[in-house]
């Protein structure tokens, strides 16, 4: 693309001055001098006209601001210079050319290059241009910049894909808990109860002493090992969550985060009468969740507040401590994910989050969701 660009704009003038009739005769067909003011003002759409062999003829402010070139150094050129080095090699210009006579017009969408040699997405309508005779005048071309549309579309997709990750795995951790639960917390519950009868069993013969601390020490094992079971299945997916809804697991969590760390945590709630549905409530329950873990790991506070609210149209759910907080410009760097998975589960329910911090003074999140997106029967 380089050389091919390089070259074209080193053509030598006389080159120029033979491509200024080729405009001149199709320029003609712009007779009409308000319209022709009018294609020439556009400033969204490139708008211009090529000669029957494919030369840039016309030119107007839309077509020099999404390309780059000014008119006289455009003028006469072959059009195929807006198009990447790929698309000619493969020669796609001329058979667009090609298609849009024997069709009357052609749409097409797909990357071309500016002035700069930077690339942008582009709607492009070829239309063949005739006289009264049907004799081929040249081409009408009308070239949009849609850059930022397909950017939007990506972002799109990715939120869609992320939305569809978060709910994959929302799925996978119930899978893993209820496994976790029936299958092994079932085969430890099994094996200690054959334990039980073994030990009833040796306690009547006089072999039975030494087998008996034997077993009673590995019931003891077993028994820890159903407690971190039920630790580690509480933690992929509470079952408090699924069975007696958000404001018990929520209970739960709190109740919990103070028995073992020993800070002075509040909860209050007035939304008990809403009905939140089971994305609000895993979203709800894990914003929580991460955020007395981020207490415990950063925060040193002796006391955190959660309030859970009903203010107008908004459930409004604030995480506050009184613990040494954060500079928040800070760069969090790529290995925090805590806050940043917040954002994007308000975002999805879509709702609002600020954090608040000064170092030395706590750490304060605010969450505000909409009423209507997170009871049951909304369409989030
Ligand atoms: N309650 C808090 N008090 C003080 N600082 C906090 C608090 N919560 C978060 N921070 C600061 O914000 C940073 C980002 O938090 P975030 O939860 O995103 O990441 P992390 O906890 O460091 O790692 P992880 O990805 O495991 O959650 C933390 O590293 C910490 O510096
Ligand atoms: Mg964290």
């Amino acid at each position: 693309m380089q050389s091919r660009d390089k070259c074209s704009r080193q053509r030598p003038a006389d080159d120029q001055r033979e491509a200024v009739p080729a405009r001149s005769s199709i320029g003609r067909l712009l007779s009409d001098e308000h319209f022709r003011l009018l294609v020439e003002t556009v400033e969204d759409y490139a708008i211009f006209l090529l000669d029957p062999a494919g030369n840039v003829a016309t030119w107007n402010n839309g077509a020099k601001r999404i390309k780059g070139y000014e008119a006289d150094e455009i003028m006469g050129r072959h059009f195929s210079v807006f198009y990447p080095p790929e698309d000619v090699a493969a020669g796609k210009p001329e058979s667009e050319l090609a298609l849009a006579i024997e069709k009357g017009h052609i749409e097409d969408e797909g990357w071309r290059v500016r002035r700069d040699e930077s690339r942008f997405w582009a709607n492009v309508v070829i239309t063949a241009v005739r006289d009264a005779n049907g004799t081929l005048r040249g081409f009408a071309k009308v070239t949009r910049d849609m850059t930022d549309q397909l950017r939007l579309a990506e972002l799109q997709h990715a939120r869609e894909l992320s939305t569809h990750v978060q709910t994959a795995r929302e799925n996978e951790r119930t899978d893993i808990a209820r496994e976790l639960h029936d299958d092994l917390g079932q085969q430890l519950a099994a094996l200690k109860m054959q334990l039980a009868a073994l030990d009833m069993d040796v306690d009547a013969t006089g072999l039975a002493r030494h087998r008996v601390s034997q077993t009673q020490a590995m019931q003891g094992q077993i028994d820890t090992i159903i407690a971190s079971v039920r630790r580690i299945a509480a933690g992929l997916r509470p079952p408090i969550l699924d069975d007696l809804g958000l404001f018990a697991a929520i209970d739960w969590l709190v109740s919990d985060f103070r028995r073992r760390y020993g800070i002075d945590a509040t909860l209050n709630n007035d939304t008990e009468a809403l009905d939140f549905n089971a994305s609000a409530s895993t979203a709800i329950f894990r914003l929580i969740q991460e955020a007395l873990t981020n207490i415990v790991r950063h925060a040193e506070a002796s006391e955190v507040r959660i309030d859970i609210r009903r203010v107008d149209a908004d459930c409004v759910l604030s995480i506050e401590d009184n613990g040494r907080g954060a500079a928040l410009e800070a760069d969090p760097g790529t290995k925090s994910f805590g806050l940043l998975g917040m954002r994007e589960r308000v975002r999805q329910l879509r709702g609002t989050i600020a954090i608040d911090s000064t170092p030395g003074r706590g750490f304060r999140i605010l969450t505000k969701l909409p009423v209507e997106t997170i009871i049951t029967g909304s369409a989030v």
